[in-house]
């Protein structure tokens, strides 16, 4: 197997865990663990999710680094090499072709969720949520999502951005955005929790996110374990080949393990802390935690509203969110631009213009769905939330499914060892490979029977 990518390589380890952290640390922490923890009762679904995270993410995370460290190359092609290396059925690669599927369904609401951001930075820069209470909050929420064109407009530049730094090749550029970036949005949801703390009421807040009621989580079904189980998927960007990738820009002699510790932390610290700034304020003011997609965009500004120096904050917030959301972007985009410069051997910038136009019309029913198309719903859900909700819930899990079945099955023990600097007898690693063979897979499978109403 080779050394090196053919798309590039990180500059040095601290590159791989930047670009990681910031494919993982996105609207899916800020946006969309609130909104989904609210819509499933809290605490309850909160250790659940942890729990997804540590007993299913990790392990699931290391394998998907480590086969794309190994193959190299876009995650199709990376399947199709590792299954022939190993004897395996190359239908393997169909696993990267799924991962290509949920990468264009995902990205396409995504950007337009990023969209909302855009807007709302310029209305925090205007004073525009100054001495807002919650019923205008609300007002100026509906009045964007009522509002194609205006979607349409933000939609178009934020995929015009991913497009940008991706034609660039992610190795570069990436980098540098995400060491300050990072960092800041960290110390600022520190600084929102603080506020949270004082001015809301930090005790609801708290016990509804870590004071688990089982009642409420058997209540829904199987379906809020499986959303708990998508929201550690989606956040960990695993499943449809992002992380995938990713490793395959990293140099053999990093640590792997090491490396996703980090991430996972990182990652799961950000939700929780988004989690903290945003219940506050929810029930001191008697907003509704289980509204749905529009839970922050409704709730912050509020908040932004009353704090001194709101406006200051609010444009900081919403800038530093944006920011988020295009790295995570980047590596929504990133494995298929890869295979299509491996496959069509056209230029990365072209890669770039086709995937980003197919993405953008994808992302138009989207943003329709939320005004023109309202009516248009399959399952209760119109195109954007079916889109969220099927990408989380099924396509990532069962791209993670096969992930570690490959890992753990499929890949002979000496290629793993290798790529995991492991000796056999090595503790982490045989945990490791009884979560990716056993546990992660009965998990997933036992989520999903469930969901269903199998069992
Ligand atoms: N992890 C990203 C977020 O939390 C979203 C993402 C999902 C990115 C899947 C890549 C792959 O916002």
């Amino acid at each position: 197997m080779t050394s090196t990518s053919i798309h590039g390589m990180w500059s040095s380890r601290l590159a791989f865990i930047l670009a990681a952290t910031g494919s993982a640390v996105g609207l899916g922490n800020i946006w969309r663990f609130p909104y989904v923890a609210g819509q499933n009762g809290g605490g309850a679904f909160v250790l659940v999710y942890v729990l997804c995270v540590a007993l299913i993410g990790v392990p699931i995370m290391i394998a998907e680094i480590m086969l794309g460290r190994r193959g190299r190359q876009s995650p199709i092609n990376t399947m199709r090499a590792l299954a022939s290396a190993q004897g395996a059925s190359s239908a393997w690669q169909l696993l990267g072709w799924m991962g290509i599927l949920a990468g264009f369904l995902i990205l396409s609401f995504y950007s337009v969720v990023a969209g909302w951001t855009l807007a709302y930075i310029f209305r925090a820069a205007g004073g525009g949520f100054t001495g807002l209470d919650a019923e205008q909050s609300n007002a100026i929420f509906l009045a964007l999502v009522a509002d194609p064109e205006r979607l349409l407009a933000w939609h178009t530049i934020f995929m015009g951005m991913v497009m940008m730094v991706v034609a660039r090749g992610v190795a570069s550029g990436l980098e540098q955005a995400v060491r300050f970036l990072m960092p800041a949005l960290f110390l600022l949801l520190l600084v929102m929790v603080v506020y949270a703390a004082q001015a809301g009421d930090f005790q609801a807040g708290l016990s509804y996110l870590f004071k688990p009621d089982f009642g409420q989580l058997l209540e829904g079904g199987g379906d809020a374990i499986l959303s708990a189980m998508g929201q550690a998927f989606f956040s960990l960007s695993l499943g449809m080949g992002a992380i995938m990738i990713y490793g395959s820009y990293l140099s053999s002699q990093a640590s792997i393990s090491q490396n996703v510790a980090i991430i996972a932390v990182m990652d799961t610290l950000v939700a929780l802390l988004a989690g903290l700034a945003i219940f506050p304020i929810v029930f001191a003011y008697g907003l509704e935690p289980g509204e749905g997609p529009g839970l922050i965009f409704h709730t912050l500004p509020v908040a932004f509203g009353q704090m001194p120096g709101g406006q200051f904050f609010g444009l900081l917030f919403f800038v530093l969110l944006m920011f988020a959301a295009w790295t995570s972007a980047i590596s929504l985009l990133e494995p298929i631009v890869a295979w299509l410069v491996e496959h069509r051997s056209i230029s990365r910038v072209r890669a770039a213009v086709w995937a980003g136009v197919t993405v953008w019309l994808l992302g138009i029913a989207c943003l329709l769905s939320l005004n023109v198309w309202s009516g248009l719903t399959l399952f209760d859900k119109g195109i954007l939330d079916l889109f969220d909700y099927v990408t989380a819930n099924v396509l990532l899990p069962l791209g993670g499914l096969l992930i570690a079945i490959f890992a753990g099955w499929v890949l002979k023990t000496t290629v793993s060892r290798d790529e995991l600097g492991a000796t056999n007898g090595q503790l982490l690693y045989q945990l490791w490979r009884l979560l990716v063979r056993f546990i992660a897979p009965a998990a997933v499978v036992l989520v999903f029977l469930n969901a269903i109403g199998l069992i």
